[in-house]
């Protein structure tokens, strides 16, 4: 029997979106140590922004400290509604160039017909790297630096899957694909980048945007990723992006899944495709809590999906927690 009435589900009822404070974390302290790090390269580097946080305030954090910094983003086909514009936009506004690396057709090409979650992680990592090594040689740059987090290490090595960026610490060397990679920030969690973003003076639009992979639309096609398939997918984020970034989750996503669905549609049964919703709220992304959404708004969502991508059938929202889940799908 509780003598107060504070019960242990109302604490974590109460404390389940608190964000600890970062007094475990000198943001300046760590840039300091980055500085002396980074201190002896010389030479041009390349960032491999992708739009996410970690690529972006790694790039930033790069630029403040290095001479020859420049960044590019490969179009891989795999982005959201209008995204290579926005990051290129962003990176110049900060001053830094972004080259544009179109490259749809090689990665949708080495995809093909692959299923398996990790034979196509996999597929994109090798044709990224591919792509990376020929646009460093292109540019005579000596270095790729990408934001690469602690987070992305723990789960890789952990078997939990293989994060797109990591190479060295499960024993494939970069420099088959003519690489020396520099990784700033490969141990701290999101949520101190976000810190060092804040303390490197950026607009919180940069440092707080919504975490996105930089394995981007492919984490989100269960099954064969085609370029049809991946506008599906695109079609239904921009939905719930638009409806859903006002509860201002950690990540929001949609997913097209792999089996299909009996519906009606004008009278006439139609065998369409599902898409699954995701809203979590996490701090590092180690463990995430499903967001509680107004039912009116799922009601708008599947709406909206339904109406305006035809070929969707059945919209579901995943309530699942991370751990047993992962935020992704694949
Ligand atoms: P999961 O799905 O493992 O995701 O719970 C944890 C966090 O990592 C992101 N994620 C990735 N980020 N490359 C990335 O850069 C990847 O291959 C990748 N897979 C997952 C995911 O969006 C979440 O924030």
């Amino acid at each position: 029997m509780e003598k107060s009435g504070y019960t242990e589900a109302g604490i974590q009822r109460v404390f389940k979106n608190y964000i600890p404070p970062f007094f475990m974390f000198d943001p300046n302290a760590y840039l300091e140590k980055k500085r002396e790090e980074l201190k002896n390269v010389t030479g041009r580097a390349i960032v491999a922004a992708s739009g996410g946080v970690d690529s972006t305030v790694c790039a930033f954090l790069s630029h403040s400290i290095l001479e020859d910094v420049t960044a590019v983003f490969i179009d891989d086909g795999l982005m959201r509604e209008k995204e290579p514009e926005q990051v290129a936009h962003l990176f110049r506004e900060g001053g830094i160039e972004v080259t544009i690396i179109p490259a749809q057709e090689e990665f949708f090409t080495d995809l093909k017909g692959k299923t398996d979650p990790e034979e196509k992680r996999r597929a994109f990592r090798n044709t990224f790297y591919k792509v990376l090594g020929r646009t460093l040689k292109d540019m005579q740059a000596e270095y790729l630096i990408q934001g690469t987090i602690a987070a992305d290490i723990k789960e890789t090595q952990g078997g939990i899957k293989t994060q797109h960026n990591i190479l060295t610490q499960i024993g494939i060397d970069p420099g088959q694909y003519g690489l020396q990679i520099i990784e700033p920030l490969k141990d701290i969690y999101k949520h101190e980048v976000r810190a060092v973003g804040k303390a490197l003076g950026l607009p919180e639009s940069l440092w707080n945007r919504i975490a996105f992979p930089a394995l981007r639309l492919a984490c989100r096609v269960v099954g064969e990723v085609t370029p049809r398939r991946v506008e599906m997918v695109r079609e239904a984020t921009a939905i719930v992006e638009e409806e859903l970034l006002t509860f201002n989750p950690f990540q929001v996503l949609a997913v097209l899944l792999e089996d299909r669905a009996t519906g009606m549609v004008e009278g006439t049964r139609k065998f369409g495709n599902i898409i699954a919703l995701r809203c979590v709220e996490s701090t590092d992304a180690l463990t995430a809590q499903p967001t509680e959404l107004p039912w009116e708004t799922l009601h708008q969502v599947v709406e909206r999906i339904t109406t305006e991508i035809p070929e969707v059938i059945k919209v579901v929202y995943d309530i699942t927690p991370k751990p047993p889940s992962t935020i992704e799908y694949i």
